[in-house]
């Protein structure tokens, strides 16, 4: 596998079996379920990314119906086990396909997912299916980090980092593994490739690749624009801290149907 060959299931495929243990302590912060159940209507919500649902399973807890959406088969199988009795569907389906049956309130991609469908033409598809999929007065959130060459990423207790050239870092310690962070920015082509590297004590190492088209949050809001959504409100986090632009570590954006008052 080379990142010559990364796809929108590439990611899931990889990393679904090990997910839930890398990221066991991020839990999502309260205010970021608040705001979402906040835009949550009387439902269903659709996750982009979904993932095993370290978003979608407590927001379905809460009582909202949640259309988890992921372009791997695998992480839909890690999703489709805890989920089993709460208002989750699970649908396998790439960003670029997607678009819900009926109009639905609220569609959010969090945690970086936004980057990481990789590629313009495909960011450029969601965006457009986020229109077709949100009711006029919906809202779609999308929570990324802000490109800052040579920082760690704002993302949880065990951060990588964003490289200015190549970086390597140490993102987790267990008692009989470690787990490296190796990334490269080809900052011409916007791209960020990485790979999670799992070394544990008499087995295999794990290499999990990622690869991102990463944008400032201004070139987000002129895709988001071209797609037929406008920027609504700009937060710095799940708290509602002020944005800071150029200061700002990451952004949780609101966008709504440009033809929605
Ligand atoms: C960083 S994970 C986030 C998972 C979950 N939302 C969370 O916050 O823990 C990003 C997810 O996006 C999915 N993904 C990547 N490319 C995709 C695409 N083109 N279409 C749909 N899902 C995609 C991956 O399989 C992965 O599960």
């Amino acid at each position: 596998m080379t990142l010559m060959t990364y796809l929108g299931e590439t990611y899931g495929e990889k990393t679904a079996d090990l997910y839930d243990t890398l990221y066991e302590d991020f839990a999502p912060p309260p205010g970021q379920l608040e705001l979402l159940a906040s835009l949550s209507g009387a439902g269903p919500v659709v996750e982009v990314g979904a993932g095993t649902g370290r978003i979608a399973v407590p927001l379905a807890e809460k009582g909202i119906s949640v259309i988890a959406v992921d372009a791997s088969p695998e992480m839909t199988a890690q999703l489709e086990q805890k989920s089993r009795n709460l208002p989750i569907v699970p649908i396998t389906a790439d960003a670029a396909d997607y678009v819900a049956p009926e109009p639905v309130p609220l569609l959010f991609a969090v945690f970086n997912t936004f980057f990481l469908l990789a590629q313009e033409d495909i960011q450029r598809a969601f965006l457009r299916n986020a229109v077709r999929t949100l009711r006029p007065d919906g809202v779609m959130v999308l929570e990324t980090f802000a490109p800052r060459p040579g920082q760690r990423l704002p993302d949880g207790p065990h951060p990588g980092v964003f490289p200015v050239d190549k970086d390597l870092v140490l993102k987790r310690q267990f008692d009989d593994a470690v787990l490296l962070f190796s990334a490269e920015r080809h900052a011409a082509r916007g791209e960020f490739h990485y790979r999670e590297v799992l070394i544990r004590d008499g087995q295999p190492s794990r290499v999990l690749p990622g690869k991102m088209r990463y944008w400032e949050p201004e070139d987000i809001d002129a895709l988001a624009k071209d797609a037929g959504l406008t920027l609504k409100e700009r937060r710095a986090d799940w708290d509602g801290g002020p944005y800071r632009p150029g200061v700002s570590a990451k952004h949780v954006s609101l966008y709504t149907p440009a033809l929605s008052r």
